[in-house]
C-alpha cells in the first residue's frame, strides 16, 4: 500500500505531516511511502532524509496523490484552482489530516463526493489510549511555549526579576487565560523564565493544575464553573452572566499584567471575548497581549490575524499557525500522531491494513466513507451550508 505526503499548499503552512523517523517506521510496517520533492523543506527534512529513511521523492502533487492508497497531510487539501489537490486523489483515498472539519462542512461533502474516506485528527477522542494520537494536543503544547516566547520577543523589558549593580529590574508578570494544553505549557515556559505568573479558566480542574505549576488561579464563579466541562473534557459556552462575572473579574486583574496570553478555545465555535477594548486601554503602556486563538476570531477584537499591531499603546501579537513557527518539532510530532492512528490497524506479521471501522478512534475521526459523510454534526451542517465561523481577515 502507497502512503502519499504530498507538500502542504494552503497558504503559510511550513509543517510536513511525515519526517523520517516516521517514514522509516512506516516502511517497516510494510507501506510503500512517497514524500513530494521539497515537502519537508520549512520543517527542515531533506529530500535526501526522507530517500534514506526508505521514501521515493515525488517530482510533484500529481506523482505523489495520483497513486497513492493513503494521504497523510497537515492541512486540508484545497479543492479549487491551480493546486487542486482533492482532483488528484483516486476514488477509495483514506485522507488523514487536521481537516477542520466542524466549520468546513461543505469541504467535507466534496471528499464524499470524490469517494474518499476521511479521518479529521481534531476530533480524536480524548481517551487515555488516544493521547498519543492526539493532534491538537501536539501542536497546542508547542503553540503554548512559542506564545510565551512571542511575547518576551516584543516586550521591552526583562521576565525574570534581576538584582544588578545598576538597580533592580522587577519580573514581568504574566497572566495565562484558558489553561488547556497550550494554557499549561505557557505557564511552564513563563515560569522557567522568571516571570510571576496568574491564570484562569472556566474548568475547575485546571485550579490545581495552575498551582502545580507554581502559577496562582485567579477565580470567577466556582459554583458556575461546576458545569463548565464536557464529557469530552472541553469546555463549554458559558452564559452570559458568566462572562460578566469574568469581565469584572478580568478587568482588575489586566490592569497590572505585563503579557497576557489568551489561548481560550470552543470546539467548533468562534473563540469567546475575554479581554474588551477597556481592558487593552487599562493595561500599561507597552504591555503585550498575545491571542493564541485569533484564528478562531480572537479572546481580543484589537488582536489582527498574522500581524503584530500596536493599540492604545498595547502590542496585540496576532500570529497564525503558531505550531508552524516550530515547523520541525511540530511536523515531527504531528506525523508520530498520525503513525499512531494508523499503526494499531495494521497486521505486524502480514503487514495487511484492515482498518477496525467500530474502533473509537476511528468512530470518532471518521468524517466521511462510501460517497457519505458519516459524522451527524457536519452532516447537519453540510445539508444546511451555513458559512463556518470566520477567522479573522488579515488586513493590508
Ligand atoms: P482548548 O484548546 O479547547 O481550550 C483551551 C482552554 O480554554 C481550555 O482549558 C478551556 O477550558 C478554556 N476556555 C474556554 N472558554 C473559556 C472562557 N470563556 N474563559 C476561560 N477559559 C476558557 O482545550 P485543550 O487544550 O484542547 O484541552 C481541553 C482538555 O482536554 C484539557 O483538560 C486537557 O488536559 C484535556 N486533554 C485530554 C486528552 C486525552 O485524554 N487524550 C488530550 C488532550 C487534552
Amino acid at each position: 500500500m502507497k502512503i502519499a505526503i504530498p507538500k502542504e499548499r494552503q497558504p503559510g503552512e511550513t509543517r510536513i505531516a511525515a519526517s523520517p523517523e516516521v517514514v522509516k517506521k512506516l516502511v517497516g510496517l510494510g507501506f510503500d511511502v512517497i514524500v513530494e520533492k521539497g515537502a519537508g523543506e520549512e520543517a527542515s527534512f531533506t529530500d535526501e532524509a526522507f530517500k534514506e529513511a526508505g521514501a521515493s521523492i515525488a517530482k510533484d502533487a500529481k506523482a505523489a496523490l495520483g497513486s497513492a492508497d493513503i494521504v497523510f497531510k497537515v492541512q486540508r487539501p484545497v479543492l479549487t484552482g491551480a493546486n487542486n489537490e482533492l482532483g488528484l486523489m483516486k476514488k477509495g483515498t483514506l485522507l488523514v489530516a487536521h481537516l477542520s472539519a466542524l466549520t468546513n462542512a461543505k469541504d467535507v461533502a466534496a471528499y464524499a463526493k470524490a469517494g474518499i474516506s476521511a479521518f479529521a485528527m481534531e476530533l480524536m477522542p480524548r481517551i487515555s489510549r488516544a493521547q498519543s494520537m492526539d493532534i491538537l494536543s501536539s501542536q497546542s503544547n508547542l503553540a503554548g511555549y512559542k506564545a510565551v516566547l512571542d511575547g518576551a520577543n516584543e516586550y521591552g523589558s526583562a521576565f525574570p526579576m534581576m538584582m544588578t549593580a545598576a538597580g533592580t529590574v522587577p519580573p514581568a508578570k504574566v497572566f495565562i487565560m484558558g489553561v488547556g494544553v497550550a494554557g499549561l505549557q505557557a505557564i511552564a515556559t513563563a515560569k522557567r523564565l522568571g516571570a510571576v505568573v496568574t491564570a484562569t479558566d472556566v474548568r475547575p480542574a485546571t485550579k490545581e493544575q495552575v498551582e502545580s505549576l507554581g502559577g496562582k488561579f485567579l477565580e470567577v464563579d466556582p459554583e458556575m464553573e461546576k458545569d463548565a466541562q464536557t464529557e469530552g473534557g472541553y469546555a463549554k459556552e458559558m452564559p452570559p452572566e458568566y462572562f460578566e462575572k469574568q469581565k469584572a473579574v478580568v478587568a482588575e486583574h489586566i490592569k497590572k499584567q505585563d503579557i497576557v496570553i489568551t489561548t481560550a478555545l470552543i470546539p467548533g465555535r468562534p473563540a469567546p471575548v475575554l479581554v474588551t477594548e477597556d481592558m487593552v486601554k487599562s493595561m500599561p503602556e507597552g504591555s503585550v497581549i498575545v491571542d493564541l486563538a485569533v484564528e478562531a476570531g480572537g479572546n481580543c477584537p484589537l488582536s489582527e490575524l498574522g500581524k503584530v499591531v500596536v493599540k492604545h499603546g498595547v502590542k496585540l501579537v496576532g500570529h497564525d499557525n503558531v505550531p508552524g513557527r516550530l515547523a520541525r518539532d511540530a511536523s515531527a510530532l504531528y506525523a508520530k500522531n498520525l503513525f499512531n492512528f494508523l499503526s494499531p490497524h495494521v497486521d505486524s506479521e502480514s503487514k495487511v491494513l484492515t482498518i477496525d471501522w467500530e474502533d473509537e478512534t476511528v468512530t470518532g475521526t471518521l468524517v466521511c466513507k462510501d460517497g457519505a459523510i458519516t459524522n451527524e454534526t457536519i452532516k447537519e451542517a453540510a445539508a444546511k451550508a451555513k458559512p463556518a465561523p470566520k477567522p479573522k481577515k488579515k488586513k493590508g
